[in-house]
C-alpha cells in the first residue's frame, strides 16, 4: 500500500495533481452527488439560499451549530445510565477536529446531577491548617491574578469497558470521556498563599457543592504546582454541567479529582481516604492488592477518523487519518500509526499547538487501495513513555481493572469502508 510519512511529499502532490487532471471536482462534487439533495440547488442554478434575505443580526442571540450538524451531540449508553443524575455522557470526538473541544460537547460525569448555583450565593471556603481561614465570593476569585491554559480532562474510567475485550462500537463511547478546553482561572497556589499554610500542611480536601458532595484528597506538591481554580472554559463562564461557577483543574490527573461546583478546600496533614479514593478509583490487581492514588493519566491516543462512527465513504484513494493524543506527564512528542495491525509503523504529523497535558491533533495521509485495514495509533510523550498495547497492560494489571486503560485501540476498516472495534494480539 502506498503511503507517505511526509504529507508534503511526493504521493500527496501526486494526488493533488491527479485531482486537478481529473477536473478538480471529482472529490468534492462526487461526495455532494452521492449525498443526494436537491438538484435545483446545484450549479449552474442559483441555489435557494441565494434568493432570499437571511436572518438578521442578533436573531440568534446565542449562536448554535447549523441544523445540518444536529447529529453532533453528546450521547449516553443506555446500559451505563441506570440514573441520569449519576451517569456519563460522551464527547462525539469522531465528529470534531483540531485540539479544542467545543463547550456544548464536553462529556459530563455527574454523581448527583447538575448543581444549579446562583453566583451571588456562591462561596468558596478555605480552612484547616492555614494561618487565616478565608471565604471567597466569585467576585473575589475573579479579582485575583488569572492565567489561561488548555488541558485535557479524562475520566479514569475512559475505555474502562474495554478491559476484557473490544466492546463499544465507536470512539465516542470507547474514548469519549475526555475533553480539552482553554481554562481561565487562578492558580490554587495564589489562594493558599493568601491563607498562609501551616508547616505541617501536606494534603488538601476538595469538596463539591452538588448533591453528591464529591470529595477528593490532593497532595500539596501538586496543589502548589499547576492546579487551577477555574471559572471560564474557552473564554465564557463554565457551563453548569462542567462545574459553574468554579471547578478544580488538576492538569494531567484523573478527572474525578477535577471537583466541580467547588465549595470547600480543607488543608490537612494526610489524605482523607474518602469513597472516591478507596472503593472507587483504585485498581484491583491479580494478587488481591489494589493500586491506590493512581492520579496521573498516562499517554494515550485514538484514531477518531476513520472509526466505527466515521466510516470511509470513498471506496479508495487519498485518505486522511486523524486522531487525538495526550499525556498526563507533559507534551506529546510523537504519534505513530499503523495501517496493517502493527507490521509497519509510520510517524504521524502533529498539527496545531502541542500544549502541555492537552489534547494534540495528529494526521496521517495515505492512498487507500480499498483493501481491509487494521488501524492503530501509539503515543509517545516527552518523558519517553510509550503507549502500551492492551495485552502489555493486562500482563501487568490483570483483568480486574476498570480505570486507567490507556492501551492501543484497533479499528478494522473493511473493504466497504465500514469500521469496527476489534482487538488483535
Ligand atoms: N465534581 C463533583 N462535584 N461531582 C461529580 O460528580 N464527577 C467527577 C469530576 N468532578 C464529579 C465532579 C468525575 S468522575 C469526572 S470524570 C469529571 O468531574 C467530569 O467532568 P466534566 O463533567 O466536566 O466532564
Ligand atoms: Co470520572
Amino acid at each position: 500500500m502506498p503511503n507517505n510519512d511526509d504529507p508534503k511529499g511526493t504521493s500527496r502532490r501526486a494526488f493533488l495533481r491527479g485531482g486537478l487532471i481529473a477536473g478538480g471536482a471529482s472529490l468534492v462534487g462526487g461526495g455532494a452527488v452521492a449525498q443526494g439533495g436537491n438538484p435545483d440547488n446545484l450549479p449552474p442554478n442559483v441555489p435557494d439560499w441565494s434568493r432570499y434575505l437571511g436572518d438578521g443580526v442578533a436573531v440568534r442571540e446565542y449562536g448554535k451549530p447549523s441544523s445540518h450538524e444536529s447529529h453532533v451531540i453528546r450521547r449516553d449508553v443506555e446500559w451505563l445510565t441506570a440514573s441520569r443524575e449519576s451517569s456519563v455522557s460522551f464527547t462525539p470526538i469522531h465528529e470534531l477536529d483540531g485540539p479544542i473541544t467545543p463547550n456544548g460537547l464536553c462529556f459530563e460525569r455527574h454523581h448527583g446531577g447538575i448543581a444549579e448555583i446562583d453566583p451571588t450565593d456562591y462561596r468558596l471556603i478555605l480552612h484547616g491548617l492555614v494561618d487565616k481561614p478565608l471565604v471567597f465570593t466569585l467576585d473575589d476569585i475573579k479579582r485575583m491574578p488569572r492565567i489561561n491554559r488548555a488541558y485535557f480532562c479524562e475520566c479514569a474510567a475512559n475505555s474502562g469497558m474495554e478491559w476484557r475485550g473490544a466492546q463499544l462500537n465507536g470512539c465516542q463511547f470507547t474514548h469519549g470521556m475526555i475533553h480539552s478546553v482553554m481554562y481561565t482561572g487562578v492558580p490554587l497556589r495564589v489562594l493558599l498563599e493568601e491563607a498562609g499554610l501551616k508547616p505541617n500542611a501536606k494534603w488538601l480536601l476538595m469538596e463539591g457543592a452538588d448533591a453528591a458532595g464529591m470529595t477528593r484528597s490532593l497532595p500539596m506538591e501538586k496543589a502548589l504546582d499547576d492546579v487551577l481554580v477555574a471559572y471560564r472554559m474557552n473564554g465564557e463562564m463554565l457551563r453548569p454541567e462542567n462545574g459553574y461557577p468554579v471547578r478544580m483543574v488538576v492538569p494531567g490527573w484523573e478527572a474525578n479529582m477535577w471537583v466541580k461546583w467547588l465549595r470547600r478546600i480543607e488543608v490537612g496533614d494526610q489524605p482523607w481516604y474518602h469513597r472516591e479514593e478507596t472503593s472507587k478509583y483504585t485498581d484491583l490487581m491479580e494478587d488481591g492488592r489494589a493500586r491506590k492514588f493512581t492520579f496521573i493519566m498516562d499517554a494515550k491516543s485514538v484514531i477518531t477518523s476513520p472509526s466505527p462512527q466515521a466510516p470511509v465513504n470513498h471506496k479508495s484513494g487519498f485518505t486522511v487519518l486523524s486522531g487525538l493524543a495526550w499525556s498526563g506527564r507533559g507534551k506529546i512528542k510523537e504519534v505513530h500509526v499503523t495501517l496493517d495491525g502493527g507490521r509497519n509503523w509510520h510517524k504521524a504529523r502533529l498539527d496545531g499547538p502541542v500544549w502541555d497535558k492537552a489534547l494534540t491533533r495528529f494526521y496521517y495521509e495515505f492512498d487507500w487501495n480499498g483493501d481491509p485495514l487494521l488501524l492503530q495509533s501509539r503515543a509517545v510523550d516527552e518523558t519517553g513513555y510509550v503507549q502500551p498495547t492492551k495485552d502489555e497492560l493486562r500482563a501487568v494489571r490483570g483483568l480486574n481493572s476498570i480505570y486507567h486503560n490507556n492501551g492501543i485501540q484497533t479499528w478494522h476498516v473493511m473493504a466497504s469502508g465500514e469500521v469496527e472495534n476489534v482487538e488483535i494480539s
